[in-house]
């Protein structure tokens, strides 16, 4: 993928469009692009590397750009293998390279690969710099913004901050571009970074006092219109705010009874006036997709069957996911389905008792295995409520 960043400062990432899962764990229908940057200046200077499953193609770009020169520097902004992949080949084809990392990065760094001790290294810590001739990287710490050793690095002369993870999506960059960016940007950032909204608003605090001209992520599209639009969808997402006002309607139905009353219940929202309504079957839908609206919306309505004394799987497997990204700050109602000891709101409340500020709604609706007159009556009660 041809991508111009500037006459001194070349994309040599790489498209990966047959990765089934990523992290083995997130469909990417569109694929999804490790972004390697390479800066030729006095000085050469490689950030970073990509996935071994894009090596090849990696390779022969570098080289081409090099044309022939050497490689001075590889800044190591993050470890993980989509991007760290291939130092072990760097190393082969480049052993002159000296490796600019922090202190975590090169105590963990022999974790993944063996490393001479006689290969240069460069440690850097929070404001340092590296001049490169006319270009210079000024290092910033971004502990967390994923990994423990995560550094973001701003160039001083084109403005550029190299942003690691962060401003990441999904989608390789010859199948998506800017439109729509924030759909696979959101599911990318609530899924993977999520976690980690503190150490995202230090990060953006930092980044705050940069003259940024254009961000470049390790996966995406690089971004240079339009940054405060980016940055601020960032700093609500790392804030734990909702971004829209809307309902996520989410449920898990074993025979579809449960089903039926969630869609139901969908049209008794949109008919008392709400204007926004997700609905995701948690059995079928893309799990990342549904954490993504979880966290989108500012509301939340659960639809479970119980199951073996508990809720039914599939909205078990939702409710820990959640947790895992520490889903906060938001006003949760639950519905449970059940035919002889209905079981499942008491533990949806139990998931959700234990988070952050989630106000749970007192008016749990129960179910006895079809909807009847009563609980039509109830779930359009609870939906004025939730609406309200
Ligand atoms: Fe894209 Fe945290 O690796």
């Amino acid at each position: 993928m041809q991508v111009t960043i500037s006459d001194a400062v070349k994309y040599i990432g790489v498209d990966d469009l047959t990765i089934d899962l990523f992290e083995s764990q997130y469909e990417v229908e569109e694929g999804i692009s490790y972004n390697s940057y390479l800066i030729l200046d006095e000085k050469t200077c490689l950030m970073d590397t990509v996935d071994v499953r894009g090596m090849e193609e990696w390779e022969e770009n570098l080289e081409r750009e090099l044309n022939g020169r050497k490689l001075d520097y590889l800044v190591i902004h993050h470890l993980e293998p989509d991007h760290a992949g291939s130092i072990g080949r760097l190393l082969e084809i480049h052993p002159e390279v000296t490796l600019v990392g922090n202190a975590k990065t090169f105590q963990m760094l022999p974790q993944f690969f063996d490393v001479e001790p006689s290969q240069e290294k460069v440690t850097v810590k929070e404001g340092d710099t590296l001049s490169l001739g006319s270009h210079t990287l000024t290092f910033v710490m971004a502990p967390m913004v994923h990994w423990p050793e995560v550094m973001v690095s701003y160039e001083s002369t084109e403005k550029l901050l190299f942003s690691a993870d962060g401003f990441g999506t999904f989608g390789a960059l010859s199948k998506r571009g800017l439109d729509d960016w924030a759909c696979e940007a959101r599911r990318y950032y609530f899924n993977i970074v999520g976690k980690y909204g503190n150490p995202v608003q230090a990060l953006l605090k930092k980044a705050a006092n940069l003259d940024i001209a254009m961000i470049c992520p390790l996966h995406g599209p690089m971004l240079k219109e339009d940054l405060p639009y980016y940055i601020g969808l960032y700093d609500t997402w790392s804030k734990y705010e909702p971004e829209d006002k809307g309902v996520f309607v989410a449920y898990a139905s074993i025979h579809g009874n449960t089903a039926a009353a969630a869609r139901m219940f969908a049209e008794q929202l949109k008919e008392a006036g709400e204007e926004k309504v997700a609905v995701a079957d948690l059995s079928r839908d893309d799990m990342s997709e549904a954490i993504e609206d979880a966290f989108r919306y500012d509301r939340m309505v659960l639809f479970a069957a119980s199951y073996d004394g508990g809720v039914f799987l599939p909205m078990e497997n939702f409710l820990v996911k959640l947790t895992s990204k520490t889903y906060q700050n938001r006003k949760v109602a639950v519905v449970e389905n059940g035919s002889w000891a209905p079981s499942a709101a008491k533990k949806m409340k139990e998931y959700l008792s234990a988070m952050k500020n989630v106000e749970i709604m007192e008016d749990t609706v129960t179910i006895k295995s079809t909807l009847k007159e009563d609980t039509k009556e109830a779930l359009k009660q609870l939906a004025s409520k939730v609406v309200g």
